[in-house]
């Protein structure tokens, strides 16, 4: 009796012990600490990061076709003085450049995109492959992989070959999942016997809102309160397929892994002691990265997303809800299509409840009933919404750690850019802000986190969509103005390189000396720069000036030798 009875309690009690294994994230606690002087594990990973329409230039060259973000960009009004990425960093011919500062760098990875119409024109592959677009691929592999860095490869960083857009518009189109598989397939066939590391898909969330719902990036459609949910339901999909496709054909033959990249903010509550102020934070984050991760790890949206769009859309009147649902089938589809996630993130809000009153018409914020707030005092550097909160990496790192069942991970995206208008190498800012965040990263490896990777962004400063050429995320500064877009390096450089030499940070003196050191080196490099429009003016004067004076004085002199010639006869 007493033996039965103490087997029930010990049943009872590995129940409980099962269940609280599905760890809860802890809102109520959000314990900063000091810096953390140590190491990363053994093997950690150092990266930096591009994508093809930011860098690539040579828009129409070599048989490319044309994508979403080159028409965009072309229209008047849409990009910040109307720059476009026509030319962007010339990275299509400065390959070989390129690479040597990744080696200066040190880097263990390099994580770039394929451009989709590079290599498939109309986005179509049953239509044409364009062999010269795979070639360009081909040798980027070949040399990173002679250097010893292994890369990471994204498939879609947002550029969509435009014929898609215009026959079937876009994501907003179901039959963008087989097109986009189709690509993904191309992909492995010929990179993946040396490619290991896929990434589908950039950022889905700044697709879907800004591409389908507010209209800020290409292909600049407003389709308030529905088009984002479902481009975002198609994202998901075309994910999963090729995941799976990734499985079924691949993975025996090439052992690599496939993930996706999602971007983050982290959400605080403006009162942790706040119940309500919880549960919009809590929102804020499921509405972003929960509404990809939670699909890719458990099969279905965030239930917050599904109760509140939902309940809006009945209120509107809608017979059913704005957020598109997955069949069973598909949720068991969709579950578990994930290797890695891998983590953008830059910023952090404060989050508290704010009702939108339902008449007033609906859209992807209103859905979420929260208002963003920041604290004043938060540093901000560079781009409007980039506030440096470092300890906010850590809270996110944590809440993924326990939502998504402590999946590995790879820092896809983490960096600040400059406001600065002039040229400035010395960004002792970003030094700054690159020493806590990669801080804040170590401190959540040691909370368990299983972060495997992390990627600077960017490499270099290239176009930064609407916002055009006027922020810069590089380490390595582009002079745009000059046709050659040379390279020099911030001082962040050499800071991100101590960081890699030494696999973490070993005390508060090297580190400062590390600081000094770098802020030393960048003003020597700053001179020569302030040396460039002299160059400039040079080429003008060659390239320009001395041509159009020497076609003058020929003329000038054939004028006079007819004038002569006529007074002769
Ligand atoms: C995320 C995007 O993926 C990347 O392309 C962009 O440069 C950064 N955000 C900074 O805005």
């Amino acid at each position: 009796m007493l033996s039965g009875c103490a087997g029930r309690v010990c049943h009872v009690l590995v129940l409980v012990l099962c269940l609280s294994a599905a760890e809860d994230f802890d809102w109520t606690k959000n314990d900063r600490g000091s810096f953390y002087y140590g190491t990363f594990p053994t093997g950690f990973s150092w990266g930096a990061g591009s994508s093809a329409y930011q860098t690539e230039g040579a828009w129409d060259k070599d048989g490319k076709g044309l994508s979403i973000w080159d028409v965009f960009s072309h229209k008047k009004g849409k990009v910040f003085l109307n720059d476009t990425g026509d030319y962007a960093c010339e990275g299509y011919y400065k390959l070989k450049d390129d690479i040597s500062l990744l080696k200066e760098l040190n880097l263990n990875h390099y994580r770039f995109s394929i451009s989709w119409p590079r290599v498939i024109p109309t986005g179509i592959r049953s239509d044409h492959v364009n062999e010269k677009g795979i070639k360009y691929y081909d040798t980027l592999i070949d040399q990173l992989l002679e250097n010893k860095i292994t890369p990471i490869v994204t498939l879609y960083h947002w550029d969509l070959p435009q014929v898609l857009q215009e026959k079937y518009g876009g994501w907003q189109n179901i039959s963008m999942v087989n097109y986009f598989n189709d690509f993904a397939s191309l992909c492995f066939e010929r990179f993946g016997n040396r490619v290991k590391h896929w990434i589908t898909f950039n950022n889905p969330w700044s697709v879907a809102v800004e591409g389908y719902e507010t209209g800020e990036h290409a292909p600049g459609l407003k389709l308030r309160g529905t088009g984002a949910y479902r481009a975002a339901h198609h994202i998901i999909k075309a994910h999963a397929k090729v995941w799976h496709t990734y499985d079924n054909q691949w993975r025996n033959k090439q052992n690599g892994v496939v993930g996706i990249s999602l971007s983050g903010d982290w959400g605080e509550p403006v009162d942790i002691t706040n119940l309500k102020d919880i549960e919009a934070a809590e929102r804020y984050v499921q509405f972003y990265l929960g509404w990809f991760a939670t699909p890719v790890f458990h099969g279905d949206y965030p239930q917050v997303m599904k109760d509140f769009v939902g309940r809006k859309s009945a209120q509107q009147g809608l017979g059913t809800s704005r957020l598109p649902t997955f069949s069973s089938q598909e949720k068991s589809y969709i579950k578990g299509t994930c290797d890695f996630l891998g983590v953008g993130h830059f910023t952090t809000r404060y989050i508290t409840q704010k009702t939108y009153p339902p008449g007033r018409g609906s859209t992807y914020f209103a859905d979420r009933d929260l208002a963003e707030l920041v604290d004043p005092r938060w540093p901000d550097p560079g781009s409007e919404w980039l506030y440096s909160v470092p300890w906010g990496f850590r809270r996110l790192l944590n809440f993924v750690k326990t939502q998504y069942g402590n999946p590995m991970i790879y820092i896809t995206e983490n960096g600040v850019s400059e406001k600065m208008k002039c040229t400035e190498l010395c960004d002792d800012w970003r030094i700054q802000y690159y020493k806590d965040y990669i801080n804040e990263m170590l401190k959540a490896i040691r909370d368990g986190v299983n972060v495997k990777g992390y990627t600077a962004w960017s490499l270099l400063d290239k176009f930064e969509w609407d916002e055009g050429f006027s922020e810069r995320f590089g380490l390595y500064y582009v002079d745009f103005k000059n046709k050659n877009k040379p390279r020099y390096p911030k001082a962040s450089v050499q800071f991100y390189k101590r960081i890699i030499n030494f696999n973490g940070f070993p005390n508060l003196r090297e580190v400062e000396n590390w600081k000094r050191k770098a802020t030393e080196t960048c003003s020597s490099s700053n001179q020569l720069l302030a040396a460039d429009p002299l160059t400039s003016h040079m080429e003008m004067v060659t390239e320009i000036v001395v041509p159009t004076v020497c076609t003058l004085c020929i003329l000038i002199s054939a004028v006079f030798l007819m004038f002569l010639l006529s007074r002769r006869n």
